[in-house]
């Protein structure tokens, strides 16, 4: 299905610009520079559908992309979290905005949670996590750009953030091992994000 329609939509600064709540939406977020908008493209098989950026931090809107024509569900790459010398006004802009979004969206089925394998989870990861138990969006712990770090190092990060994710009540227990650059588990990926959409 992927290999189908995939249209940018829009970037919602605010929760009032995100369209009617008519489809499932799957959310992506993760610290800035993790690798959110490469994987959306690898996801959807497209080169640049979302703009990947070498600056953290470029992306601070909701910006959300349509799958399958008619739609039948909506990927949202969230803005990324965690980037130094973020000002106040903005950490708490992005904070109050993310917050509504994931309490008050009906139609999110399901959010990707992106950790970059070479650093694991920082306590900015953790308190998103914390966030996304409270509001009850169940998500899937995805561990990026894997081809840059060293399989037994891999291991040892997967083994640390899966028994972390143990005690999460709405982390899904298994960890996504991805690539973007190098494809690896992202077919997987995209069928376990299929499924979260009903599609
Ligand atoms: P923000 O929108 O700024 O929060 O960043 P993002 O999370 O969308 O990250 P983005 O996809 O823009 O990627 C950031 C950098 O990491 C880019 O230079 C990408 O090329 C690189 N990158 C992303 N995924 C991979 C991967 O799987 N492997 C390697 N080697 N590099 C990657
Ligand atoms: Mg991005």
């Amino acid at each position: 299905l992927f290999s189908g329609r995939v249209d940018f939509l829009l970037s919602a600064p605010q929760l009032k610009f995100l369209p009617e709540p008519t489809v499932p939406e799957i959310a992506f977020c993760g610290r800035s520079n993790v690798g959110k908008s490469s994987l959306l493209n690898a996801l959807t098989g497209r080169r640049s559908i979302a703009r990947t950026s070498v600056t953290p931090g470029r992306t601070q809107e909701l910006n959300i992309f349509e799958v399958g024509d008619p739609t039948l569900f909506r990927l949202v790459d969230m803005p990324g979290y965690g980037f130094a010398k973020a000002p106040v006004k903005v950490v708490e802009r992005w904070k109050s905005l993310v917050k509504t979004y994931l309490r008050g969206r009906q139609v999110l089925h399901r959010t990707l949670m992106l950790v970059d394998s070479r650093h694991g989870l920082k306590e900015v990861d953790r308190e998103m996590m914390r966030m996304l138990d409270e509001a009850a969006v169940s998500y899937r712990i995805v561990l990026t750009k894997t081809d840059k770090i060293k399989a037994s190092a891999l291991e040892a990060v997967a083994a640390k953030v899966a028994d972390e994710a143990a005690k999460h009540p709405a982390a899904f227990p298994e960890l996504h091992l991805t690539s973007s650059e190098k494809g690896m588990g992202i077919e997987e990926l995209r069928a376990a994000v299929l499924g979260d959409a009903g599609v």
